[in-house]
């Protein structure tokens, strides 16, 4: 066992083992309301830029492609499918852009997490304000985030932040125990015309069976691991489930141009 830093020998044994791990009330209830809070703020600024970027002509599919291929060092403003009226997310450099967000993310205890769990030089590459708003909030069908955020060799990380108590009914995560050796199925890749696509790397459908919901207090910090499959369901509830992501990859580890988030010039 490496000498942990912020991990007990149990949580450590429990992210080997499980290939996530809870830790529940990481962050302060005061701390996760100021992110709220700022959230709801950008959202506020954002909606107006975003309406101009991706509505103001006719070639909404190339100016919406492009709006989100080039968040990957700026904040952006996403809606749901369902509901163009709701935001579903902010992404994807809140943890550079933002200074409340920036503050949060290089806290000194997750880069302890970060090298307890055995990164040598973490780098978050990626931060999205989840809302997952009543009644509306989309579904997230199962997936690994090493997909979206592919390194050769592997190296990423999900450090997913319950900004209000995430449960069942309000549609919190479920994971899938151990599924961290599960061989990546898909990259997620820049198309070469403006576009996104999958490509195919092991045609095998993720497990459907063996989920378990991680049921968390507000300010619960949820590790996994990039291989692990996850998902969440639509939030039929009245309440939000609102939640801040980060992912962390090796520094030193190869980030192919071809991936869809980069990071401009
Ligand atoms: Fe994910």
């Amino acid at each position: 066992m490496p000498t942990l830093s912020y991990l007990s020998p149990a949580q450590f044994a429990h992210w080997r083992r499980h290939g996530y791990l809870v830790l529940e009330r990481f962050a302060s209830p005061e701390a996760c309301d100021q992110l709220a809070a700022r959230a709801a703020q950008l959202s506020a600024e954002l909606a107006h830029e975003r309406d101009q970027a991706v509505f103001s002509t006719t070639e909404q599919e190339h100016n919406s492609n492009a709006y989100f291929l080039s968040s990957g060092d700026k904040i952006r403003i996403f809606m749901e499918e369902t509901d163009q009226k709701v935001v579903n997310k902010l992404g994807h450099a809140l943890h550079n852009q933002d200074p409340v967000f920036r503050a949060f993310s290089y806290q000194e205890n997750l880069f302890k997490v970060a090298a307890d769990i055995g990164f040598s030089a973490p780098e978050i590459i990626q931060s999205m304000y989840i809302f997952k708003h009543p009644r509306v909030g989309g579904e997230v069908s199962a997936h690994q985030d090493s997909s979206f955020l592919y390194t050769e060799p592997r190296s990423c990380v999900g450090f997913w932040f319950a900004i209000e108590d995430a449960t069942v009914e309000n549609a919190c995560l479920w994971v899938l125990p151990a599924g961290q050796h599960e061989v990546l199925r898909t990259r997620f890749v820049r198309d070469g015309h403006g576009g996104v696509a999958f490509r195919e790397l092991d045609a095998r459908p993720l497990p459907t069976e063996g989920y378990v919901p991680v049921e968390v207090p507000k300010g619960s910090l949820v590790i996994f691991h990039g291989n692990l499959p996850h998902y969440s369901e639509v939030n039929w509830s009245p309440r939000p489930r609102q939640a801040f992501t980060l992912h962390f990859i090796e520094r030193d580890a190869v980030y192919p141009a071809e991936n869809w988030l980069q990071r401009g010039e």
